[in-house]
């Protein structure tokens, strides 16, 4: 992976390095970037956006066979004209104040992304702080959801992954990563 800037925090699990990142997904170089998709899979604003406009119109043709996507869940393209060799396209929940199961929903598309990667043999994989743009999820708390289910995910079961970027788009998210770190003795 040669992100353009270095990581701000990284920690070892296992053979697995985690890494904070600022900066855009979608010119990273790893084996697949995550997309913080809707429904449809037929593209959006935010990061889907960002990730359809520098891969290319062929990125939706192809996300236009897959039929959709349920919320937790995950399915993979390819990179097109992006860096990455694939996008995993993940469907993160709307935040509806905390009773409606959002945290466990969010916890499956970190978990479906490894299980995507490590099935595609994928050795590295970028998350965007995913759920809490659009979809209003307290960021502190996306963190800690995004970090401890990775962590514990990895440490159970690496999947032959050897590099996790939370790759952040202000710093502000990347303390909240970084919180999370030390909250679970990463860091
Ligand atoms: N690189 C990395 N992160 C980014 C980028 C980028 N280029 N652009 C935005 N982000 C960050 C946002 O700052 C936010 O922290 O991605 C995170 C997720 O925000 P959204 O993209 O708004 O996604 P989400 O909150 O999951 O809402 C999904 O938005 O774009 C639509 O089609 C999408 O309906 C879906 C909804």
């Amino acid at each position: 992976m040669n992100a353009a800037a270095p990581p701000l925090l990284s920690a070892e699990i296992g053979a697995t390095r985690l890494d904070i990142l600022v900066a855009d997904i979608t010119t990273l170089d790893v084996g697949a970037i995550v997309n913080a998709a809707n429904r449809s899979l037929l593209g959006g604003g935010g990061v889907d956006g960002a990730i359809h406009r520098a891969a290319g119109p062929e990125l939706l043709a192809e996300c236009r066979m897959l039929g959709g996507c349920e919320t937790g869940s995950a399915k993979i393209t390819g990179g097109h004209r992006l860096k990455a060799k694939h996008v995993i396209h993940t469907v993160g929940p709307v935040w509806q104040g905390g009773g409606s199961d959002e945290e466990g929903l969010l916890a499956g598309c970190y978990r479906s992304a490894l299980d995507l990667a490590a099935a595609n043999s994928l050795s590295s994989i970028a998350y965007p702080a995913i759920s809490t743009g659009i979809y209003r999820f307290p960021a502190d708390l996306a963190a800690r959801i995004a970090v401890g289910t990775v962590a514990s995910e990895i440490a159970a079961h690496p999947r032959g992954i050897t590099r996790v970027v939370f790759c952040c788009f202000s710093p502000d998210s990347a303390e909240h990563h970084s919180n999370a770190f030390a909250e679970l003795g990463l860091a």
